[in-house]
């Protein structure tokens, strides 16, 4: 069987219609079979029974220890050269080489010819701020003429300005508005996120952006899948400036046992920083969560070597983010603690700034890092991992390879979802891309643009070019 053959080009045309028709279907309203030879119904998402994907120049598995990879083995993506995919349902069934995986291609099989492309895992976007109204346009423009962001959120623009909007819109609003992020997220070839609230600072608000959340991840045209964290300590919120005691009350009486009882968020996390949210606070905040059986994550040393790290490792927090002034001795403690650091190189470079975390320094001292784009409205407008790849090999000197490892495997682990996604492994959930590029190297050297050309989340099709 080769490629451009009368076969492949059926197969070919049989996928695209199948993309343009489940794209278009609706939970529990699937459109009918005809175009498509045998879906299944999986979670009420029409899904191909059985897909073969083959002819991938490489297929970037990730193959190998179940758990995050440190060191050396950042380096190990277990490619597979004209290697091949067997995917059943929503679970990847087989990888290999082409030759293992013909055979098995049945009359009931759908054949995707990745015509010599690069197939891998989805990226998994561990650090995102997705559910906000409006955009910090306005204050862009200012930065540029020298205003910093700090300037900004101390006159009660920045993160205070997002809380107005996101306040003022309805969650029909906010659903909408944030349907429209997902698709680029998955334009670029991401298929989980992390998702934080943040933008509400009320127990109302907050609620109403976990329940998008939730009413996101459940939707049957949004693919992208979601992962929730309650940020309600992103900022003290104006009406509590005179009493952020009582805010902090709040956030620990009221809105984590709430979301927690109602399962709204799986993780929980604060913004340790000078101005914000104090070390002791974040203390505070943080265990009443993990009383409540939360995970932890923490916005650490970002603007100023405020302690962030060195709290996360006390706590034996999943994550801790940011680490722009993190130093040797703060990522000892990451070590000791085994936490993962989460680095946001495109929030550095929006910001104008130079300082980027010491990525080379936790590589070395054996860290499980994780990237991921921090993409929200103030200081990391931009949800394409290709951008962050290229800045982490370009500014923090990550090699293409482990920063690789950084966005898929290790990314899923940060999120307690290492045993379902993050690699190409038979029984995993077949979250992959076809990127339109021959090399797993192209992805951050061919830089500013996406390179995804067909993204599958749980074996359906997603987004296609
Ligand atoms: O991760 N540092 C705090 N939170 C975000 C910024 C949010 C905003 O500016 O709206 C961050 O960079
Ligand atoms: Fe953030």
């Amino acid at each position: 069987m080769k490629p451009g053959t009368a076969r492949f080009q059926r197969a070919e045309a049989a996928l695209e219609a199948s993309v343009r028709q489940t794209i278009g279907s609706r939970k529990g309203q699937p459109k009918h079979a005809g175009s498509v030879r045998s879906l299944v119904l999986i979670l009420g998402k029409a899904v191909p029974e059985l897909l073969a994907i083959i002819n991938c120049s490489q297929l970037v598995t990730l193959a190998g220890p179940a758990r995050a990879r440190v060191g050396p083995e950042l380096r190990e993506l277990s490619i597979i050269s004209d290697g091949a995919m067997l995917v059943r349902g929503d679970r990847i069934e087989k990888v290999g080489a082409r030759a293992e995986i013909e055979p098995l291609i049945n009359a009931v099989c759908e054949v995707m010819d990745a015509g010599g492309r690069l197939v891998m895992p989805g990226f998994v976007d561990a650090h995102t701020h997705p559910v906000f109204a409006g955009t910090r346009a306005d204050e862009f423009a200012e930065r540029v003429a020298g205003t910093t962001y700090q300037q900004i959120a101390a006159r009660g623009g920045g993160i205070q300005s997002t809380v107005r909007a996101t306040r003022a819109a309805t969650q029909d609003d906010l659903v909408e508005i944030a349907k429209r992020y997902a698709r680029w997220f998955l334009r670029g070839g991401t298929t989980t996120i992390e998702a934080k609230s943040g933008y509400g600072l009320s127990v109302e608000d907050e609620l109403k952006i976990l329940r998008a959340i939730k009413r996101l991840g459940e939707d049957a045209e949004t693919h992208l899948r979601y992962v929730p964290t309650f940020l309600g300590a992103h900022e003290v919120p104006e009406e509590y400036r005179s009493r952020r005691e009582a805010y902090i009350e709040l956030l620990i009486e009221e809105m984590i046992p709430l979301i927690s009882e109602q399962k709204l968020a799986e993780c929980c996390d604060v913004f340790c920083e000078q101005n914000v949210f104090s070390v002791a606070e974040s203390r505070q905040i943080l265990s009443a969560a993990r009383t409540k059986g939360m995970r932890l994550r923490l916005h650490a040393d970002q603007f100023s070597l405020s302690g962030g790290a060195k709290l996360a490792a006390e706590l034996g927090t999943a994550t801790a983010d940011h680490l722009e002034h993190t130093d040797a001795e703060g990522i000892g403690a990451l070590k000791a603690a085994n936490v993962q650091p989460v680095l946001l190189p495109a929030s550095v470079y929006a910001l104008g700034s130079a300082r980027y975390p010491a990525a080379r320094a936790m590589i070395d001292a054996g860290l499980a890092i994780v990237l991921a784009t921090d993409f929200n409205p103030g200081s990391s407008p931009t949800t394409s991992m290709p951008l962050v790849l290229s800045l982490a090999s370009t500014q923090m000197k990550v090699l293409p390879e482990e920063a690789i490892s950084a966005v898929t495997i290790n990314a899923a682990y940060s999120l307690g979802r290492g045993e379902q996604i993050g690699s190409l492994e038979t029984g995993k959930l077949a979250d992959f891309v076809i990127h339109d590029v021959q090399d797993y190297r192209h992805l951050a050297y061919f830089f500013g643009r996406e390179h995804a050309w067909k993204v599958y989340v749980g074996g359906r099709p997603a987004f296609a070019l």
